[in-house]
């Protein structure tokens, strides 16, 4: 009897607690939002990681004297073979895994603060086989945690299988397709092969059934997670002949995800032709930090993300926008200046991350400052 209010008492305590953080988290959320209206368009809060602090070093080339109000802007716009244009991506993992948010983010796409129709929507990654990575959906914050200036991340890809996604979430989507209260989101499918290329193959060969209600705009291939055993990080011979498997069963538009770890030379050059756009994920830590323990160690010590990662997607975005004429995406913006700092990379669209997170109204404050026109 005792052992048993004793339980009852402990679940209590656990409920009471996961709802005190969510409140928290809410109310933060309404604080930041309140702080962010007073401040003046592109003067955030947040200080340059350049320079300063851990991590700091110099601004890629070319960015550090740039005048914002000087830059003369041109309309950045990836145009895919299938005649899908866009300026603005939302990453992997930035809108969960269908690209309606996060349940946290709700709220805010309900006021309209977060609309995730003004982007290109990169789902989850999926891999063939469920994966049970570190994410646990009541408590998100012990394998994503917020550092300054950015995030680390060790999800770990956790995801419920390409085949259960397809089985189980196809008529979701179509149901939400054929919903025309809402606006319709492309969507690109983010997968991985554990194991070579036969599973992305498969993979690649089921999305052909997709319909084309779904929006499936093109398919993403991660081959850079920086929390997983990837052999694809280590090995440049294996991303090309996938990304030539992906191609092989799948018509449709193929975009590569690389890592800085990636010794892209030997990748880049031989995707001519094959690969419609490059995308960039998250630094590991040890990168990043190399002095400092992550608080995510206990999982390997994850991916850096957003303003604190800048000083090395940016640097590949460069090198990227150097090396070939495949559309480079660039990510890590913070903050609105920083999609200007990134056309001067020569990115030719731009991806929204982790600020997703840690800020979700952001991108599409910024969107709709860069485009006022934008719906
Ligand atoms: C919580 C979280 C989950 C993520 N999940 C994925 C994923 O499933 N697949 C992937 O390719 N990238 C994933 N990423 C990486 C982002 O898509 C993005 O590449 C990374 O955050 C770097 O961009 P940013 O600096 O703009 O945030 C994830 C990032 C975060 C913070």
């Amino acid at each position: 009897m005792h052992k048993l209010s004793c339980k009852k008492n402990s679940q209590r305590t656990w409920l009471l607690s996961v709802y005190f953080r969510q409140i928290t988290l809410l109310f933060i959320c309404i604080l930041a939002k309140i702080s962010e209206c007073i401040c003046p368009r592109g003067e955030t809060d947040i200080t340059p990681v350049f320079g300063t602090g851990i991590g700091g070093s110099n601004p890629p080339e070319g960015t550090e004297d740039l005048n914002i109000t000087q830059y003369n802007r041109r309309l950045n716009v990836i145009t895919l073979s299938n005649g899908h244009q866009f300026e603005y991506m939302a990453a992997s993992g930035a809108l969960a895994y269908f690209g309606r948010g996060w349940w946290w983010e709700k709220p805010l796409v309900w006021l309209g603060l977060l609309d995730p129709s003004l982007f290109t929507v990169v789902t989850k990654t999926l891999t063939y086989r469920p994966r049970r990575g570190n994410l646990r959906w009541y408590k998100p914050w012990s394998c994503v945690r917020p550092i300054r200036g950015g995030m680390v991340n060790a999800v770990g890809l956790t995801n419920p299988g390409y085949k259960w996604w397809c089985r189980e979430r196809v008529d979701q989507l179509m149901r939400q397709a054929c919903d025309t209260s809402k606006p319709a989101i492309p969507l690109v499918i983010s997968l991985m092969s554990e194991s070579g290329i036969k599973e992305v193959k498969v993979m690649a060969r089921q999305l052909r059934r997709f319909p084309i209600r779904l929006r499936v705009v093109g398919v993403e291939l991660n081959a850079s997670c920086p929390n997983t055993q990837s052999a694809a990080l280590a090995d440049p011979a294996l991303v090309v002949d996938q990304c030539h498997a992906v191609k092989d069963e799948y018509p449709g538009p193929l975009i590569l995800k690389l890592s800085v770890m990636h010794d892209v030379a030997k990748i880049v050059p031989k995707l001519d032709g094959v690969v419609e756009a490059l995308s960039i994920n998250s630094v590991p830590w040890r990168l990043v930090y190399p002095n400092r323990p992550s608080p995510l160690h206990r999982h390997g010590g994850g991916g850096v993300s957003g303003q604190a990662a800048q000083p090395y997607t940016w640097q590949l975005v460069r090198r990227l926008a150097d090396l070939t004429d495949i559309p480079v995406i660039g990510p890590s913006v913070w903050e609105f200046n920083d999609i200007a700092r990134l056309r001067k990379l020569k990115a030719a669209a731009i991806s929204f991350g982790s600020v997703f997170l840690r800020y979700p109204w952001r991108p599409t404050l910024f969107v709709r400052q860069d485009r006022p026109l934008a719906p």
